[in-house]
């Protein structure tokens, strides 16, 4: 039997992410979103019209077969016109998607793996992607020509902001010698920084 998970008791743990998707929509605009590795993380759906979320556990399928529950779960949280389309794919992103290509505004990548090397192509020209690097993926988006960092994620007494400010003293490797995109696959791990961020935002060029 599969463990019953809900986003509110995932929050207790990892903290609410709601304040993100606020800062990072009052920045840009998204409509569509694609979450590989999401979860039971719902957050994005608080500030983001259509979200598709993607991910091969049971408990994320189990929490998301359930529209009585993700729809409580958003009440009160929501910011107009967001939460409107909730999809749920149970399925392996490094695998072909039931995505249109180049449809989504916004690519999500936290703490789940190479996303960006895998689904890229479902963000669409001048599309944003949000990466942070412990899994090693905004450590292979900064190495990626087709990406430019726009912003930058902090967290502070739980609550997310945006900023744009001094963004060259990010991301620059505090050993260069690292910054290898098959050293950094290879490990699965994101490479140290002289300046680091809870999370970074690309725009695709
Ligand atoms: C550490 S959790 C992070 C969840 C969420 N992104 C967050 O930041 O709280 C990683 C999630 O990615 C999912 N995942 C890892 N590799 C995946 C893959 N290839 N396809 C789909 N889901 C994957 C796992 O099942 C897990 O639910």
């Amino acid at each position: 039997m599969v463990r019953r998970v809900t986003w509110s008791q995932y929050r207790e743990s990892i903290g609410d992410r709601t304040s993100l998707f606020t800062a990072l929509t009052d920045a840009v605009p998204v409509e569509s979103a694609l979450y590989p590795g999401s979860y039971v993380d719902l957050s994005p759906s608080t500030a983001i019209a259509t979200v598709t979320y993607i991910d091969t556990d049971a408990r994320a399928a189990q929490f998301f077969a359930d529209p009585k529950t993700v729809a409580a779960e958003l009440v009160g949280r929501t910011r107009p016109g967001a939460g409107q389309s909730v999809r749920f794919l149970a399925a392996d992103y490094t695998r072909p998607l039931d995505v249109p290509e180049a449809s989504a505004d916004l690519l999500v990548s936290l703490f789940a793996g190479p996303v960006w090397e895998h689904c890229h192509h479902y963000l669409r020209p001048g599309g944003w992607l949000l990466a942070n690097s412990s899994h090693g993926d905004a450590s292979l988006a900064a190495l990626d020509p087709a990406l430019s960092l726009v912003a930058v994620a902090h967290q502070r007494d739980g609550r997310f902001m945006l900023t744009s400010d001094r963004l060259s003293e990010f991301l620059v490797p505090r050993r260069p010698e690292q910054a290898d995109a098959g050293r950094i696959r290879s490990s699965g791990r994101g490479i140290a920084y002289t300046r680091t961020a809870f999370a970074y935002l690309f725009q695709r060029l």
